[in-house]
């Protein structure tokens, strides 16, 4: 798990570094102030675990940014210095062009000698055939590259690409992804081939019908869990969930030389997703939007096996009473995976205990600044904090009302 994670030169975060909980951690703050920038500085190492980056971009002015971060395995920790050269899109993504990864692993090597090995490399190892001082992999999938491997105590190895695992299996939820369930298809199309599933061209809503279709037909211990959170036996927001599945097949024939004609047969199927809510049978673009982005968001928290959730402002378009169901669901899943929650709800902040709330602000010449919240205080004011959650409000409370921001 992450502990640790200091960050330089990336977008507002100038100089800004935080100590993480090990299960939740809760970014409180202003508009502005920063968080969604920490939360796209550490999707920025999971898109180095998905690329390999030698080269620049001339063309394209890049910012380098630096991004220190400490892990902990079992009671060892490691530390990694990533130096990302970025550019940003029209839609604000980050581009990486670059970038020089090096670990600190003196608790598995006894030596302080910095070891310089990408995330994406220890991602693409196919660990049973490592070879011994020379390993081998695919980059874009053409090209074999060999990889000199100095004598790499093997611990060290094994504890960076277990890290390599842990962020490429970071997840990140924002409610704005899910805006306007009426943008959702009704329906969608899948391809079988050799017994394997594909969707068609899928992103966003259709992906997210996509995933809840796969997981249903498996009907995976993760999909029963999500369906008794959501059915009616937990906060019963649907009564349920169908699929049609429609099968569609189509023809192709290819002529070879010699006028040999093949066919080939593919299977399409048609899938049409439906949610009982009450008496009515809806289609996904029928759904309000805070039902909508509630099962989107319970969906991915309890199916999703990723070992670190990003969300964003989980209260966008839901009702106080199914807040606190969430919240109180966010908190038990982050027993198992470490979860990072921006807010602007005191609702939310009612739920967590002060021990897991960093205020985020920010000022030009500063850039954003993280301070958790039980270290910003004087042990007096700590005390009363504490005093006033025991005996008249909650923390949320005790936010709306100003306490917090000085
Ligand atoms: N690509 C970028 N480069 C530099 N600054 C940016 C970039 N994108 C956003 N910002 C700025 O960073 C600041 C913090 O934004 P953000 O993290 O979205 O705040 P919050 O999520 O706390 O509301 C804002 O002033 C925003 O304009
Ligand atoms: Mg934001």
């Amino acid at each position: 798990m992450i502990t640790r994670f200091e960050i330089s030169n990336y977008r507002s975060c100038l100089n800004c570094s935080f100590d993480f909980q090990p299960h939740l951690s809760v970014l409180i703050g202003p508009n502005s102030s920063g968080k969604t920038n920490i939360m796209n500085a550490l999707l920025l190492l999971r898109k180095l675990t998905e690329e390999e980056h030698y080269h620049s971009h001339e063309e394209e002015p890049t910012d380098k940014s630096k991004l220190k971060v400490l892990f902990k395995i079992g009671e060892k920790k490691a530390i990694l210095t990533a130096t990302v050269g970025t550019y940003t899109d029209e839609k604000n993504n980050d581009v990486v062009v670059s970038s020089r990864q090096l670990w600190y692993m003196k608790d598995f090597t006894g030596n302080a000698k910095r070891l310089n090995i990408s995330l994406f490399l220890a991602r693409s190892i196919d660990r049973p055939r490592m070879g011994k001082n020379e390993l081998f992999y695919y980059r874009s999938g053409y090209y074999h590259y060999p990889v000199k491997m100095r004598k790499i105590h093997e611990s060290a190895w094994k504890a960076i690409m277990t890290i390599a695992r842990f962020i490429s299996e970071m997840r990140y939820y924002s409610a704005s992804q899910f805006t306007n369930p009426g943008k959702c298809p009704i329906s969608f199309e899948i391809e079988e081939e050799g017994g394997k599933r594909r969707g068609l061209r899928l992103y966003g809503h259709a992906k997210f019908l996509y995933d809840l279709f796969g997981s249903f037909k498996a009907n995976s211990n993760g999909y029963q869990q999500f369906f008794d959170i959501i059915g009616p036996s937990g906060i019963d927001l649907v009564q349920n969930i169908d699929f049609q599945e429609i099968v569609t097949s189509s023809v192709e024939y290819s002529v070879k030389s010699g006028g040999r004609v093949r066919k080939r047969t593919r299977e399409k199927m048609l899938v049409i997703p439906r949610f009982t809510i009450g008496r009515h049978e809806l289609s996904p673009n029928q759904l309000s939007e805070g039902t909508f982005k509630t099962i989107t968001l319970l969906f991915y928290l309890v199916t999703e096996a990723s070992s670190i959730l990003l969300v964003e402002e989980p209260e966008v378009c839901v009702h106080h009473g199914l807040l606190s169901s969430i919240v109180e669901l966010i908190k038990a899943y982050s027993l198992n995976k470490q979860i990072v929650l921006s807010t602007h709800s005191d609702f939310v902040l009612d739920q967590v205990s002060p021990a897991n709330v960093y205020k985020v602000s920010s000022t030009p010449q500063q850039g954003t600044k993280v301070t958790h919240i039980p270290k910003s205080m004087s042990k007096r004011e700590l005390a009363a904090l504490k005093d006033y959650l025991q005996t008249e409000g909650n923390l949320g409370e005790y936010w709306k009302h100003g306490a917090l921001e000085s």
